[in-house]
């Protein structure tokens, strides 16, 4: 069959499960258009050089055309000795331009600085069409029902206990802020990883003197990397992408957790809409949260991605060695499960419905208690002892078996303190308190259409 396009050296067979051990191309036939780019610049680049004439020029570019045409419609055959996508494509290009061609295109250049070209390629691909618009669509999601909803009470909570009155749209407006900076982080990622490592060789560098910038320009990198060794070997970009989704992946899970939490019939806070329910096989009854439950699971697969391949670079030595062919299938999966991700918390948002009157039934006079003990600061008293004052009503509703603060009497107040008056009842009111909270970053009603405002700008 055909050789290897190493085989040289060698005289014996490969073992059959060492192909495919060895073999990449069944995942990274994915950096095709990757690939294929970048062979197109890498031949502009050898020919400026002289080593391959204008007219081979053509003909290699013609070639690396129509192989794009069979991967686009998925007719690309497969050669059983096609060890990677770099080998694949140029054995085929090879079979349509001729070899005597085709066997100049790889001249000074190694699969080791090809594959990690075209990974940085992909990844920058993949951010740019896919994970940076997607994210875009969930925040704007977010943003737009905290702007609609912005009426609507719930209660607040520390230690998953009642703690304080707050609106909805703080809480929504609670998971853009974190998504836009996660937005941030990645656009910085997205610039460190686009540089180019094109024309390093398999190490040492590249013996003709190629222009490294003008590769680096044709690929749409920002520069290029400046030791031929770090350019091969590096693959820093690819655990600081999976830590980016590990990180995203754990707000993803909260948030999930959260709304796992409100969709019970317990807290009945929203209602998942039917696209992203599923029923049970057993109890008629039964609406699962699935969507929230994979959300939240899906977590721990992409920091899975991330501490597998992080424990295959430890140790390795300098350069090109194969445990870095394990970069790709974590990568890929983390990038694939974190877009999907993305999609599915988008359409669970956008369809979710709220369940106004059990929010707010159940906000209780308690969670008024720090506005209770607020009204004596505003009098002057020390909150240390206002804290213990409004404490001490607490305990006497509680004992007095009464509903809540506000159904203590005057007279009961003014035996716990003095200087309780009766405009002390005017505490009691929960839109009140929500709007009191109008310092930047509150839960008042202005305070919530500014940190929006804001959000917007930084996404501009
Ligand atoms: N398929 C390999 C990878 O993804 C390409 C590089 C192989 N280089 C080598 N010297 N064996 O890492």
């Amino acid at each position: 069959g055909t050789q290897k396009l190493w085989g040289g050296r060698f005289t014996g067979e490969t073992d059959p499960l060492m192909h495919l051990y060895n073999a990449s191309l069944p995942y990274d036939y994915k950096m095709y258009k990757a690939d294929l780019e970048g062979t197109k610049v890498y031949t502009s680049g050898l020919q400026k050089l002289g080593l391959i004439t204008a007219d081979e020029l053509t003909k290699i570019h013609y070639g690396l055309d129509e192989i794009k045409k069979e991967w686009d419609s998925d007719s690309f055959a497969r050669h059983p000795n096609d060890e990677d996508i770099h080998t694949a494509n140029e054995r085929r290009l090879g079979e349509i331009i001729g070899r005597d061609i085709a066997g100049k295109v790889h001249t000074g250049r190694s699969r080791n600085d090809q594959c990690v070209t075209d990974l940085r390629i992909f990844c920058r691909d993949t951010l740019n069409e896919k994970l940076l618009p997607a994210l875009l669509d969930l925040i704007k999601v977010l943003v737009k029902r905290s702007r609609e909803e912005v009426d609507i009470l719930m209660p607040g909570y520390t230690h998953l206990q009642r703690a304080q009155p707050i609106r909805w749209s703080h809480w929504l407006s609670s998971y853009a802020t974190y998504f836009t900076e996660d937005y941030k982080r990645l656009v910085q990622i997205l610039t460190r990883l686009n540089v180019s490592p094109l024309g390093a060789g398999a190490l040492a560098g590249h013996p003709y003197g190629i222009d490294r910038e003008f590769l680096a320009e044709g690929l749409g990198f920002n520069g290029v990397i400046g030791n031929s060794l770090v350019a091969v070997s590096d693959r820093d970009f690819v655990v600081e992408l999976m830590f980016w989704g590990t990180l995203f992946m754990n707000h993803i899970s909260r948030f999930a957790e959260d709304l796992v939490i409100y969709s019970t019939a317990e807290f009945g806070f929203i209602k998942l809409s039917d696209a992203y329910s599923t029923g049970s096989s057993l109890m008629p009854q039964k609406k699962n949260a699935d969507s929230l439950e994979l959300l939240r699971g899906k977590s721990g697969r992409v920091f899975g991605d991330m501490a597998g391949f992080l424990m295959s670079l430890k140790g390795i030595p300098s350069t090109y060695d194969k445990d870095m062919q394990e970069d790709k299938e974590s990568l890929f999966d983390a990038l694939t499960t974190v877009e999907h991700s993305i999609l599915i918390a988008t359409g669970v948002v956008s369809t979710l419905s709220v369940q106004k009157e059990k929010m707010e039934a159940a906000l209780t006079m308690d969670m008024l208690a720090t506005d209770l003990a607020d009204y004596l600061v505003r009098r002057g008293v020390p909150f240390r002892e206002t804290h213990h004052i409004s404490g001490e009503c607490v305990a006497k509703a509680e004992q007095l078996n009464l509903s809540g603060i506000d159904k203590l009497t005057l007279e009961q107040y003014k035996e716990i303190d003095s200087r309780f008056e009766a405009d002390l009842f005017e505490t009691f009111n929960f839109e009140q308190s929500v709007e009191r909270r109008d310092a930047t970053g509150g839960t008042a009603k202005s305070a919530i259409f500014k940190q929006l405002d804001n959000l917007e700008s930084q996404l501009k």
